[in-house]
């Protein structure tokens, strides 16, 4: 319930009663009310029960309600910004037309502000997802060119590829003769040679031993293929593992001739 409002020369106070919901626990009083002169010692109250000024402030509650009065002053000075308000506003009883004026501008400043955050949200996307794209010296790695011509007969040659070394070995037709000849029956990773090259004359193998990764050497063992000496495994000149703690061939990676005399691998 909304009281009356005081009307005095240093506050206004406005009074609002608020159900509390407790029920009433004793017989209610009746108030007296009490004059206070205008221009006097301002009112302070918080309860119905603070002596109120009479024809002045008046509040009606009862005791099964809470009662508030808040006073506010009415002498403080309000600052004047006419000086920075636009001509077209300073009339509050005439209509505001400048709106459409300033409608081009607003429009621009929106635009303007719509364009560059999108701009900058694509390039933070951008070097977000380039970021977890490869390197440049990965993506150079990743395929590699090798000139055959330079691989002698009967040699075994090692390049670098993706971090690990390359055998390109020249075969000579008594190893391919051999390796083809071997029964698979025999093998503990069971691959023919013919599922192991794409030209018989050239083996593509990766040099990393399939036990625990030493690198083995070529051209030795007891197989004339490739022997690791960390711990004894012998592979033969298809790169299959014939003797030794390894489990797997060694692994061939993908690759082709382009050109005669030319492979690509990767
Ligand atoms: Fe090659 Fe153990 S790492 S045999």
């Amino acid at each position: 319930m909304i009281g009356n409002l005081a009307k005095l020369s240093y506050v206004r106070g406005v009074s609002q009663t608020v159900a509390s919901g407790v029920k009433a626990a004793a017989v209610p009083v009746k108030l007296e009310p009490k004059t206070v002169v205008a221009g006097q010692t301002p009112i302070v109250a918080s309860s119905p029960n603070c002596s109120l000024p009479r024809n002045v402030v008046r509040v009606v509650t009862g005791i099964a309600a809470t009662g508030q009065i808040r006073l506010a002053h009415t002498d403080i000075r309000v600052p004047d910004f006419s000086e920075y308000r636009r001509e077209q506003v300073k009339r509050p009883n005439a209509k505001n037309t400048s709106a459409d004026e300033r409608a081009a501008f607003t429009y621009l400043m929106v635009g303007g502000a719509a364009v560059s955050t999108a701009y900058v949200a694509k390039a933070m996307v951008s070097t977000f997802v380039s970021s977890m794209s490869a390197s440049a010296d990965v993506l150079a790695m990743a395929k590699i060119e090798i000139k055959l011509s330079d691989i002698p007969e009967g040699k075994s040659v090692t390049f670098k590829w993706r971090g690990k070394p390359l055998f390109i070995r020249h075969r000579t037709a008594a190893e391919i003769a051999t390796e083809q000849a071997v029964a698979t029956a025999t093998l503990r990773d069971p691959q023919t040679d013919g599922d192991r090259v794409k030209n018989p004359e050239w083996l593509v193998v990766l040099g990393v031993c399939t036990h625990l990764g030493c690198v083995p050497i070529a051209n030795a063992g007891d197989f004339g293929g490739y022997y690791c000496p960390c711990h004894g495994s012998h592979y033969d000149a298809s790169g299959r593992i014939r003797k030794g703690p390894a489990p797997l061939n060694l692994e061939v990676p993908p690759y082709e001739f382009p050109e005669d005399n030319l492979l690509l691998v990767g």
